[in-house]
């Protein structure tokens, strides 16, 4: 929550001088310098479910989780379960789907689950804690994009719409199956791929949107952006449900929020502006790439993250603007 990073920076003023990230950029997770080329790495997320099927939500959230290492170009290291389950549902078998799920994708990424804790609650919500390590000479970061570079988005967007849908008993089998599969893969690839290429501006796409997100990374690294909304990758199915049904409450939220900085072109369909705000769940990777990397990123890239794209280019101009066409 962007309110939430507000109230604490006043909070908790940062006066450590190991603390390499904090939440003042609005990066993904915390830094701190261990040795002059080791860095901790440290953050945690948890939420309700998002999709029925226990198992699926497991892996959701643990690689919604992990996802933030891997933004900031991190190599995970271990993690705790983070845990709130109705006392009163605790024999009925989905409790251990759930926990089995998230230790099936700390398995996936490499890392032992060493710990955790769980409270009795009236709705279920899960998550990690994940610690990983960088080398703080190569990590990536919210505010190091730079004009003339190609943004590249590695998942595609629409997990908002589709999960309100399923919600409603209106999406169908294929938009459940796209959508639960997108949010259950780890970014662990684009974020190797990223790291031998020398990438060094990076977030992931969460909550706030694509273009919430975008917008952050833009502010802080003092450039503005263009975004070519074809190339945008979209779930199969979220164009039809963004024509048809409610988006959710927390897209609404953000398209309000981003609009003042956002110069739409005319005729841009409202469904297409409320998609590339749809608050997502477990998104890809959003990289600022340099020309030069870009061929072999890309390369990289395919057939590994087959959802890849170039979405756009990073340009002198106004902080934290966006131009979509
Ligand atoms: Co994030
Ligand atoms: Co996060």
């Amino acid at each position: 929550m962007a309110e939430l990073a507000q109230v604490l920076r006043h909070v908790f003023p940062t006066a450590d001088a190991n603390a390499l990230v904090d939440a003042s950029t609005g990066d993904d997770a915390a830094v701190y310098l261990l040795d002059k080329d080791r860095a901790l790495v440290v953050t945690t997320d948890f939420f309700t479910p998002v999709v029925d099927d226990p198992y699926a939500f497991g892996q959701i959230a643990a690689a919604n989780a992990l996802s933030d290492l891997y933004a900031m170009g991190a190599k995970p290291l271990f993690a705790l379960n983070l845990l709130a389950y109705p006392r009163k549902y605790l024999t009925e078998g989905s409790l251990e789907e759930i926990i089995k799920g998230g230790a099936e994708k700390c398995r996936e990424a490499g890392i032992p689950i060493l710990g955790g804790h769980s409270i009795d609650d009236a709705e279920p919500k899960y998550g990690l804690v994940a610690v990983g390590e960088v080398d703080p000479a190569h990590m990536c970061t919210n505010d190091a994009a730079e004009p003339g570079q190609s943004l590249v988005l590695t998942k595609p967007i629409g997990t908002g719409i589709i999960a309100t849908a399923i919600k409603a008993g209106k999406a169908g089998p294929d938009s459940l199956e796209a959508a639960t599969a997108s949010m259950a893969a780890l970014n662990r690839t684009a974020g190797e791929a990223m790291m031998s290429v020398g990438v060094r501006a990076a977030t992931d796409v969460s909550g706030f949107g694509l273009l919430g997100h975008l917008r952050q990374m833009l502010r802080v690294s003092g450039v503005s952006a263009r975004i070519d909304s074809r190339s945008v990758p979209l779930l199969s199915g979220a164009w039809e449900l963004a024509n048809s049904e409610r988006f959710p409450g927390g897209t609404l939220r953000n398209l309000e929020d981003v609009k003042e900085h956002v110069d739409f072109s005319e005729g841009l369909p409202e469904a297409t502006r409320l998609l590339l705000a749809d608050a997502q769940t477990s998104g890809g990777l959003l990289m600022a790439v340099p020309p030069e990397l870009l061929p072999t990123l890309l390369s990289e890239l395919q057939g590994r993250t087959p959802a890849a794209s170039v979405i756009g280019q990073t340009e002198e101009g106004p902080p934290g603007r966006i131009l979509v066409v």
